[in-house]
C-alpha cells in the first residue's frame, strides 16, 4: 500500500503530493509546480538561495523534505504579496539591489521575516538575520540599505 499523499499549501493553495517522500521542497517547488523564483544555489545548506517561508520562518528548501511538510504552509517569492510590492520588493526596485538576481529572492525571503520579528532592525540585527546568505555579486550594503527603506516605509 503506498503511503497516503502529504497535503501542503503553497502560497494559499493546497496541493497534495504522493511522490517520494524523501523529495526535497526545493525540487517540487521547481519542478512540480513551476515556482521557479526560489532557487538552486548549493544545494548543502550553506548559500541561502532556496529560501522560503514554512509557517512564517525561514527554511532552507533544498534540505527541508516533502515528508515534513505534512499540513504545513509554504510561502515562496511569488507568493509573497499578490502584486510583488511587499515593501521589500519595492525597496529592492528602488536600490536596484540585484546584480545577476540569482541570490535576491532568498534573500528578500529571509529579510520578511526578519521584518516581521524585528520592524526597525539595527544594522547588527540585519546582519545577524543575513548571515549565511552568500552574493557572488557582492551587494550586500544594497541588500541593507533596501531592508532599512522598507523598514522605514512600514513605520
Ligand atoms: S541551495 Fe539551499 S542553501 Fe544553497
Ligand atoms: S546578485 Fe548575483 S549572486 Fe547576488
Amino acid at each position: 500500500m503506498s503511503a497516503a499523499p502529504i497535503s501542503v499549501i503553497v502560497n494559499g493553495t493546497r496541493h497534495r503530493f504522493a511522490g517520494d517522500p524523501s523529495m526535497p521542497l526545493l525540487w517540487y517547488l521547481r519542478d512540480e509546480l513551476a515556482l521557479t523564483g526560489t532557487k538552486y544555489g548549493c544545494g548543502i545548506a550553506q548559500c541561502g538561495a532556496c529560501t522560503v517561508h514554512v509557517n512564517g520562518a525561514p527554511v532552507r528548501a533544498c534540505q527541508r523534505r516533502m515528508q515534513t511538510l505534512e499540513g504545513a504552509a509554504v510561502t515562496t517569492i511569488e507568493g509573497l504579496h499578490p502584486d510583488g510590492a511587499h515593501p521589500l520588493q519595492q525597496a529592492w526596485r528602488t536600490i536596484d539591489v540585484p546584480q545577476c538576481g540569482f541570490c535576491q529572492a532568498g534573500q528578500i525571503m529571509q529579510a520578511a521575516t526578519l521584518l516581521a520579528r524585528t520592524p526597525t532592525p539595527s544594522d547588527a540585527e540585519i546582519d545577524a538575520a543575513m548571515t549565511g546568505h552568500l552574493c557572488r555579486c557582492g551587494t550586500y550594503p544594497r541588500i541593507r540599505a533596501a531592508i532599512k527603506a522598507a523598514a522605514e516605509q512600514s513605520r
